[in-house]
């Protein structure tokens, strides 16, 4: 498995902002969404393009374009959904499809409640988002499903990551690609990032 950690001081400003408490609900998901968008842009650098022909003012010409239909970006909910919107801004035709997890807060393994898929997901380019990967059960999870539906063609984008999530993930999944925002110190005796950011579903959806 590739993992890419991002570099760019825009993305390292904002995930800033995302950590700190007095960050709102509303300003937390706007934050979520441009980052998204940000890790989308590096983490679609290699999308395969198609030549076609087009007439500009002065000349036909022969010119690349991406097929967004075959691009699926699949959320774990609840807070992967804050990133849809930054990855559709970028590839507005792409198809969503969803998976439903959630941590037992006991045990902290994952449980499904809900996978929809788009049609053909063997033959597309699937993105998997959700903003933390903690011990990486849930993404650990969610490639399974994903794989057993056909996917093969599997990034996975989270905002920030524990040590431990990114080495659970990389073991289960040699073959994904994983764009991480910030890898952070480690995992507390709840599973939660240190530092962090808290739960990001409340974050997202002010359940807290
Ligand atoms: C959070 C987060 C990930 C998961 C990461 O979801 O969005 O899906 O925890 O933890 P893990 O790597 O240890 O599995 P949560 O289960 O809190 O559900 P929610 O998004 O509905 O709040
Ligand atoms: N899920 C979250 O939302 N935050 C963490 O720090 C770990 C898991």
């Amino acid at each position: 498995m590739s993992v890419s950690y991002m570099t760019h001081p825009l993305i390292k400003h904002k995930i800033t902002l995302l950590r700190k408490q007095t960050t709102g609900t509303n300003e937390f998901r706007k934050l979520i969404e441009e980052i998204a968008m940000l890790m989308g842009y590096e983490a679609l650098s290699d999308l395969p393009t198609a030549d076609i022909k087009v007439y500009t003012p002065i000349e036909e010409t022969i010119q690349p374009v991406i097929n967004g239909k075959k691009l699926a970006v699949v959320p774990i909910l609840r807070a992967g959904l804050g990133m849809v919107n930054g990855i559709l801004a970028l590839v507005p035709s792409a198809k969503v499809g969803h998976i439903g997890l959630y941590r037992d807060p006991e045990t902290h393994e994952p449980h499904e409640y809900y996978c929809k898929l788009p049609e053909n997901i063997d033959q597309r380019q699937i993105v998997v988002v959700d903003p933390m990967l903690a011990t990486g059960g849930s993404a650990i999870a969610a490639v399974d499903f994903i794989k057993q539906r056909g996917g093969t063609k599997i990034k996975f984008m989270s905002v920030i990551a524990a040590p431990e999530g990114v080495s659970a993930l990389m073991q289960a999944h040699p073959d994904i690609q994983l764009y991480v925002g910030c890898l952070d110190r480690c995992l507390n005796e709840n599973a939660y990032i240190c530092p962090g950011l808290g739960d990001a579903g409340d974050r997202i959806f002010g359940t807290i």
